[in-house]
């Protein structure tokens, strides 16, 4: 999975040079923020970041991602979404303990990112998934992850999908 990663951290960079957001940015865990924040500080960083555990999509929204995630990548993932290696190919689980753990230091816009670049990884079966589509399939993935919906979707948008941790909030 190296490469990804690296791929990945180079559009961090990029969108950190795009928006002006590093400040935001997953690399910038807890661990380095001053430990004697005021409270109106940290009451301002949860206004711009929240996390897979705050509700960030709808249930309608996971219900129209099952489908769509039926039909463009169940035939490699499988229907518990625990991948396998039935083809070719190993295919990694997109749920469970293993799979959260290497997404914690990103964000939710980060694996849309990965998902809208890369999967399916055929590019002519990629170009019939619209940015909407993934929103939906990022949902159901959240929600068979175990994470709570909420009242609003997942937009089809980076710059709100980048201030979602992928990490659950303590
Ligand atoms: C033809 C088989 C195939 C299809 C269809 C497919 N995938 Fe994948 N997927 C793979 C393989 C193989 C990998 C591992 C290689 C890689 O990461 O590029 C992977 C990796 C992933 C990962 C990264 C997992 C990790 O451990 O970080 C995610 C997330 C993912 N796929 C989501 C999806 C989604 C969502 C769809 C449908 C829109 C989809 N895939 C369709 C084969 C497939």
């Amino acid at each position: 999975m190296a490469p990804v990663l690296l791929r990945m951290h180079a559009s961090i960079v990029a969108t950190c040079l795009l928006i002006g957001a590093c400040a935001e940015a997953p690399t910038q865990s807890d661990g380095l923020q001053e430990p004697r924040q005021s409270s109106s500080q940290a009451m301002q960083s949860l206004d711009t970041v929240s996390s897979v555990s705050d509700g960030v999509f709808s249930r309608e929204q996971s219900r129209r991602g099952e489908a769509r995630y039926l039909e463009t990548c169940e035939k490699c993932h499988e229907k518990d979404l625990a991948g396998g290696g039935d083809l070719d190919e190993f295919v990694p689980p997109i749920v469970g303990e293993e799979f959260l753990s290497e997404w914690a230091q990103w964000s939710v816009g980060d694996l849309y990112e990965f998902m809208t670049l890369e999967m399916p990884p055929k590019r002519k079966e990629r170009a019939e998934v619209t940015a909407d589509m993934y929103a939906d399939i990022l949902a159901y993935i959240l929600e068979q992850n175990g994470f709570p919906s909420g009242p609003a979707e997942l937009p089809p948008d980076m710059d709100p999908l980048v201030t979602i941790e992928m990490s659950p909030s303590k």
